[in-house]
């Protein structure tokens, strides 16, 4: 079926054995304010860096989720440009690249933090989301009344404080973000937010919650604070001044012409999984979305990679393999949960084509882009995102220099009977 001469896929799954997941990441400093369950770890980036010839480097990250390769390169003393649409995920970059952290005004801001919650006991926030609390009409609610408000009330906290003390905002709102699953009446399991077992009769008190919050800012972001202190004084790139938050397909118009040597990245793959949702509590308890309006506007910034919005009418990107598959998923029409499928799996390789045909024009000739990809299936029909995209890639001209296998991943219990396992790779391309 492939038309064109493929790229032979070589196996890296000894050397990516742990690589691929952030997990490893989530008790390292820094990482731990909030782990990220969905990128790739630091090694991951460490090496590809260190695969590079030595000399200035510019990097870019396009889809920065957790910010590991900004944060990466920042360490290593490299410059890289990082765009990420969801305000929340950009806020925990943001916390994580920051720099001109001080202890001692830490200290200070979690001691103004504790007097004041040990006094206030109110606030004036409204949180749109229905489902936030008990109502009359509901069954099921994400908190209860005192939970909700106690983690609204460190939001006060936090808001008086950083009147005066504003470049600390980001770290405890992540702090703050960190702890409200904890609290809630759900758990994040994959795509959605599952219900706790007993959540009705779980009740957390303010006291508790409050305590929580203090004894993470004493200990784990106290101590890396410390940490980024020591490291700041030798290391002069800030890439916090390069993170955007927005669409990447806008905001890319941005970088400079052939300015970019390096492109480290992992797009959202084509799983249905609308990061919106993931992390609808964090964007509304935190006030990063007020409205339904502002939930839908989001929504629309992201990958077409799920169908939590109509995308409607499509154009397909020139690749053989790609209509072939998608034929073969229209055979399945009677099996589709949702109508946008199709759509869905054809805007999502329009999207990654515009962004190629972009990069082109921002890289440097002959600059390395590795990109990370799963697979996918639906109905038993495997969507070979590795393959579509060399595809793409060799039709604008890039070389596709390898596709790596990183590891085979498991598919659910509803596909496996049709499908045991999908590739995650990594597609090295030279532009
Ligand atoms: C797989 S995650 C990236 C994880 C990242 N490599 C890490 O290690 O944390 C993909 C990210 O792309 C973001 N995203 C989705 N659509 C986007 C868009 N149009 N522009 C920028 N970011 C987008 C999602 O919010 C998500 O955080």
């Amino acid at each position: 079926m492939l038309s064109f001469n493929a790229t032979r896929i070589t196996d890296w799954s000894e050397d990516y054995l742990n690589f691929m997941s952030a997990h490893r990441n989530k008790k390292e400093a820094v990482n731990r304010w909030f782990p990220i369950l969905e990128g790739f770890s630091n090694s991951f980036v460490q090496s590809i860096i260190h695969e590079q010839k030595l000399g200035e480097l510019t990097c870019l990250d396009p889809f920065s989720g957790g910010g590991t390769t900004s944060l990466v390169a920042q360490d290593l003393g490299i410059k890289c440009h990082s765009f990420e649409v969801s305000p929340f995920m950009s806020q925990v970059c943001r916390a994580k690249l920051g720099k001109s952290y001080k202890s001692v005004e830490f200290i200070e801001i979690i001691d103004r933090i504790e007097t004041m919650l040990s006094k206030c006991q109110t606030h004036n926030y409204k949180i749109g989301l229905k489902t936030i609390s008990k109502k009359n009409n509901l069954k099921k609610w994400l908190y209860h009344k005192t939970a909700l408000d106690s983690l609204l009330c460190i939001r006060r906290a936090i808001d008086e404080v950083t009147e005066v003390f504003p470049q600390y905002k980001d770290i405890l709102y992540v702090t703050l973000g960190s702890i409200l699953l904890q609290f809630s009446n759900v758990n994040r399991d994959g795509k959605a937010l599952k219900y706790k077992e007993n959540w009705d009769k779980k009740i957390y008190r303010r006291k508790l919650i409050y305590s929580t919050f203090i004894e993470k800012c004493k200990t784990s972001v106290l101590d890396d604070i410390l940490n980024v202190e020591r490291k700041s004084y030798d290391n002069l790139v800030n890439n916090i001044e390069l993170l955007k938050t927005g669409d990447c397909r806008e905001l890319i118009d941005q970088i400079e012409n052939s300015s970019v040597d390096l492109v480290i990245t992992s797009p959202p793959y084509l799983n249905s999984r609308d990061y919106t949702d993931s992390h609808m509590i964090e964007l509304w308890i935190l006030g990063h979305v007020n409205s339904y309006e502002d939930v839908r506007f989001l929504r629309r910034q992201t990958m077409r990679s799920h169908v939590q919005v109509k995308w409607g009418q499509y154009v397909l990107p020139n690749s053989m393999l790609l209509e072939d598959r998608l034929n073969k998923v229209l055979l399945h029409k009677e099996r589709f949960w949702n109508s946008s499928i199709p759509s869905m799996i054809a805007g999502y390789f329009c999207d990654l084509e515009d962004l190629l045909l972009s990069l082109k024009s921002k890289c440097k000739s002959g600059a390395l882009l590795y990109i990370n990809v799963a697979n996918s299936s639906y109905f038993g029909v495997v969507i070979e995102t590795d393959r579509i995209i060399e595809e793409i890639a060799n039709n604008l001209n890039y070389k596709v220099l390898e596709i790596r296998l990183a590891r085979k991943i498991k598919t659910s219990s509803q596909q496996s009977s049709e499908v045991k396992w999908l590739r995650e790779t990594v597609i090295v391309l030279q532009a």
